[in-house]
């Protein structure tokens, strides 16, 4: 088994094709405590939960809410509240299934999946504050896929918030409508159709899209970073996560002593800027650019210096940090700057 993961641009991270039998074998295994015998779907004759067991650790014991498109049966929903026993579970379906009865945490909802006000509407009823897990298991139609993907995955999905596309190989079968048999020489006479559209082109855009920062590399004014924390194309399911915008200070408070206090402002965004207002006072740009690291070196006591990482139209407040600088120095500085004093006057 090779694993072929590859570090683009620092953060950005791309595996491609890894499976889930090489993660760690010591990664908690939450369908491992499952009868899965007792689930209707596919999922499981699919082998997908051994890809999605390492991912969704981190989430099986919070309260999580998830949303699949897509239900059949019913049967994945099922999975998913036993799976995340403090979850809220979500199903959006063209046809809600027969007899099914949702029961404790699972609620139903009939519309498609290019419907984008149906989808805001009922990401707002259940998960105003964005969806932890996003699953789609509908149409499997590129532009379908593609539609849906990025009006939640804009709108409707938390800051480091999951989303995974389930069976996009249907792009490379003859009977699938936007799909086709992969030709490795396709003929010049008849190209068409290729895989830069379908499910398959649409990966390959997510591909792009976790590049960002080295495409609009040297365009100042279009330089941005990806919308993507992280991409895992594995061969049934794609996992893509949100990025968090960050911005902290350090050190904060700022330690006292004499002449202008320093701090290091540390931040990260997709298209972000750094602003900076003094007691309140008016902001003024402190970095223009979406990602960086950069020294104030004009702290004050008995200030407040609120930095503030905004999006590109300075529109959304994406992080915020106040820094103060103490006034005294505490007892253990003074002890130590006497100690150096100390040394140098036994040293001399
Ligand atoms: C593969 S099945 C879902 C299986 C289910 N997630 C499971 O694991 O058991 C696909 C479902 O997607 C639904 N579907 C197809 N096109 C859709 C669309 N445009 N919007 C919403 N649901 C759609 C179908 O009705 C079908 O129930």
């Amino acid at each position: 088994m090779t694993d072929r993961s590859e570090s683009f641009s620092g953060s950005a991270t791309i595996d491609v094709i890894r499976t889930a039998r090489q993660a760690d074998s010591s990664t908690y295994m939450r369908s491992e405590q499952l009868n899965l015998a007792a689930y209707d779907t596919d999922k499981i004759q699919n082998d997908y939960l051994e890809v999605y067991d390492p991912i969704l650790s981190p989430w099986t014991d919070n309260d999580v809410k998830l949303l699949e498109i897509g239900v059949h049966k019913g049967g994945s929903l099922e999975l998913w509240r036993d799976y995340f026993p403090r979850g809220t579970i979500v199903g959006i379906d063209l046809e809600l299934p027969e007899g099914f009865i949702p029961g404790e945490r699972i609620q139903l909802f009939k519309g498609s999946q290019a419907d984008t006000q149906f989808l805001s509407e009922v990401a707002m009823s259940i998960a105003p504050d964005g969806f932890d897990i996003i699953i789609d298991d509908a149409s499997h139609i590129g532009e379908l896929t593609k539609t849906t993907f990025w009006h939640l995955f804009h709108h409707h999905l938390k800051p480091g918030g999951l989303y995974a596309i389930e069976d996009w190989g249907t792009g490379y079968l003859d009977d699938f409508p936007d799909g086709k048999r992969f030709d490795p020489k396709p003929s010049i006479l008849d190209p068409f159709p290729c895989h830069s559209h379908g499910m398959v082109g649409f990966v390959k855009e997510l591909v792009d899209e976790q590049c960002a920062g080295s495409i609009t590399l040297g365009r100042d004014e279009q330089f941005r970073l990806s919308n993507l924390e992280s991409l895992l194309i594995t061969e049934g399911v794609v996992f893509v996560t949100k990025m968090v915008p960050s911005l902290s200070a350090s050190p904060n408070p700022v330690p006292a002593g004499e002449g202008p206090g320093q701090t290091t402002i540390s931040w990260k965004s997709v298209d972000g800027k750094v602003y900076v207002s003094k007691n309140g006072r008016e902001e003024r740009l402190f970095a223009d650019s979406p990602r960086g690291s950069q020294q104030a070196n004009w702290i004050e006591a008995g200030s407040t210096h609120e930095f503030r990482l905004y999006n590109a139209d300075h529109k959304q407040l994406l992080a915020k940090v106040t820094v103060t600088r103490d006034r005294r120095i505490k007892p253990f500085v003074m002890f130590g700057r006497l100690a150096d004093v100390l040394r140098r006057g036994t040293a001399s």
